[in-house]
């Protein structure tokens, strides 16, 4: 384990530990919390924890329950209290916490149901505000929570406390906020669906809890986790009240960490050693402050931001422009699977093979085209041999009402046809879609045609580009087939599935995305399936010691431009080629005209951020570009 191998920050206004992966991290919870538990029962005392839901804490009740049974971990004196419930929602719902808990957590150990409590999303309106009150009085009752863990959202909330929310705030009903609710989309099959409503542990509840854990996972966390840590406390973002615990500790792993100054800025922090990383860092942080490319820096900017250190131990600000323009001016390239018969001492990718064997990989269609559209069509047109995988269908993300339509659609066309494989009549499928409720479990049947309409869109999208379907392999891996969101499991029938589309295809140049995602999410999923599986082909192969891993940003993951170490330009045509190709993932637009309005599609944003970079380059002085997508390599 190596956690917490970066010097303590005095910008950090409360205890942070840093772990190398998400499993670390939990693996510290669970001991901490099993330790509690043994020592509480050995003096006969019960252990309250104060439990959460959501992606964060899964690897921690997986720990626990492992621990549960194998080393005899007993729960019979432990009590637990949920931090929040959706309102309105019955228990039954399959989208409940209360569900959600039984399913991860209390199925599978001994505790006994009594000593559970999660808010009941199902009291009426009149009565909430009382069973709010008795939420809390059975807290105190139980003697008040000894350990409390926690997640974070994107806007900051801890529970459900959205901005706006007092330091004091006790058990309540709130309103979600609508960043909340996209987030939860997902999960809800449409924004539509998520509840408006929820009932939460307050702040000051929390705040009452003795020890505290919050957990941040994955990329998407680093920014609020920088401000809850690093800002003062403000009702702006309620997750940074916990600054003001004195058991507090933020648990996180590097991609969440990866906004921290001791991270973002060491030399801010403590001496560091400057490496070429840093330097580069430097520089365009540099560059970003006092607002000037590269090479109109000048000695007395590196002095006046505290940089002085810098200049002594690599001469000039002359000497170091120049330097940090040539590396970025190098990551730069029309060329995505090398130059043929060009020097490639300074080209991200080798020109050898002039025809490489070229494999994209996304965990679910569309991924691949919002992360690198653009690369991929000059892939095929500069004639490598490009195959396009996908890892998932993706058929979770399809609302009912677009299988629904094409149901109806062929059914019109084709009466008395019946759905491949399985046989069963489209008439009886439509009949049952027609009559089940939105949240209810996909039946086989239903996965198969909600998979076959994101594939078609996957082709859809590729012939826009003018790429040939042939190239497209839907790999359907167990994973996803046999889980939901957030409760996804990986297992040897997966990394065998990619080591045997590893072997075939022994690529030269291998593209993904999701290496900072969230472990629990598909594309932090995939990513590590293909990591284990390309593992395992390096200890028994010679080919991957020549295979060169690139991996492109999700939608929502922000990297710098000082971590780029690709960077191929789209031309307007392009980008605009790319955006209508993804465009034809029709089942993933959102329902509302609202939602246009609030740039939230995901093209919207992929467009955006591939401005955004381009304009980054421009403001350091490079070349001015439409749009760049970017790629970092991987190591393995
Ligand atoms: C869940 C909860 C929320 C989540 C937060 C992060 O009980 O109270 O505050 O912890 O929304 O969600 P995930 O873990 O899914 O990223």
């Amino acid at each position: 384990m190596n956690k917490n191998s970066t010097p303590e920050s005095p910008f950090e206004r409360c205890p942070v530990t840093i772990h190398d992966s998400a499993e670390e991290g939990a693996l510290q919870v669970a001991a901490e919390i099993a330790e509690l538990i043994r020592e509480r029962s050995g003096r006969r005392e019960r252990t309250v924890l104060g439990l959460a839901t959501g992606s964060t804490p899964v690897p921690v009740y997986r720990e626990l329950v492992r621990m549960h049974r194998e080393e005899g971990l007993s729960f019979a004196d432990v009590v637990t209290f949920n931090l929040d419930e959706y309102y309105p929602l019955p228990r039954s719902h399959r989208e409940s916490y209360w569900q959600f808990m039984q399913d991860q957590f209390f199925r599978h150990i001994d505790i006994d149901p009594a000593n559970t409590h999660v808010p009941d999303g199902e009291v009426g309106r009149e009565e909430a505000f009382a069973h709010c009150r008795e939420y809390d009085a059975a807290i105190d009752a139980a003697g008040g929570i000894d350990l409390q863990i926690l997640g974070i959202g994107r806007t900051g909330h801890i529970g459900f406390n959205e901005p706006g929310s007092g330091a004091e705030s006790p058990t309540r009903l709130v309103t979600l906020n609508e960043v909340t609710r996209q987030d939860a989309a997902r999960d809800f099959l449409g924004e539509e669906n998520v509840p408006r409503y929820a009932i939460t542990m307050g702040v000051g509840t929390i705040l009452r809890a003795r020890r505290i854990r919050l957990m941040a996972w994955g990329r998407s966390k680093a920014s609020v986790i920088a401000k809850a840590v690093e800002e003062p406390p403000s009702d702006r973002l309620p997750a940074s009240y916990l600054q003001g615990h004195d058991g507090v500790e933020f648990i996180l792993d590097r991609p969440a960490a990866g906004a921290l100054t001791r991270i973002v800025e060491p030399w801010r922090v403590d001496f560091v050693d400057w490496n070429p990383e840093l330097i580069r860092r430097a520089v365009i942080g540099l560059c970003r402050k006092v607002e000037k490319p590269v090479l109109k820096l000048v000695d007395r900017d590196y002095n006046e931001q505290g940089l002085a250190d810098l200049l002594t131990v690599k001469g000039s600000a002359y000497q170091l422009n120049i330097h940090i323009f040539n590396v970025l001016q190098h990551t730069i390239t029309g060329w995505p699977g090398g130059k043929p018969d060009a020097d490639d001492s300074h080209r991200p990718e080798r020109a050898d093979p002039a025809r490489k064997r070229s494999l994209v990989l996304a965990s679910e269609p569309q991924e691949d085209i919002l992360g690198m559209g653009g690369t991929i069509r000059r892939l095929c047109e500069q004639g490598h041999d490009v195959t396009l995988a996908y890892a998932t269908s993706g058929d979770l993300a399809v609302p009912d009402r677009e299988a629904l339509a094409s149901l109806e659609l062929t059914h019109e066309l084709c009466p008395g046809a019946t759905l491949m494989n399985g046989g069963v009549p489209l008439a009886e499928l439509i009949r049952a879609l027609r009559e089940k409720d939105t949240l209810d479990e996909d039946g086989e049947a239903l996965r198969a045609v909600k998979g076959a309409i994101r594939e078609g869109e996957a082709r859809q999208s590729m012939r826009m580009l003018g790429i040939h379907p042939d190239r497209l392999e839907f790999m359907r891996l167990p994973f996803y087939g046999r889980g939901r969101y957030r409760q996804f499991v990986a297992t040897e029938e997966d990394r065998t599935a990619m080591v045997e589309l590893l072997e075939r295809i022994r690529p030269h140049q291998v593209f993904l995305s999701g290496d900072q995602a969230d472990p629990a999410s598909v594309t932090g999923m995939t990513f590590r399936v293909f990591r284990d599986a390309f593992r395992r082909c390096r200890e028994e192969e010679q080919w991957p010691s020549d295979t060169y891993i690139w991996v492109y940003r999700g939608p929502t993951e922000e990297w710098g431009l000082d971590q780029i170490d690709m960077a191929v330009p789209l031309s307007p045509d392009e980008l605009q080629r790319k955006l209508d190709a993804a465009f034809q993932h029709r089942s993933q637009h959102s329902q509302t005209s609202f939602a246009l309005s609030e740039q939230s599609e995901s093209w919207q944003r992929t467009e955006s951020l591939n401005r955004k970079i381009a304009r980054e380059y421009d403001a350091l002085g490079m070349a001015e570009y439409e749009a760049i997508e970017c790629f970092l390599r991987w190591e393995g």
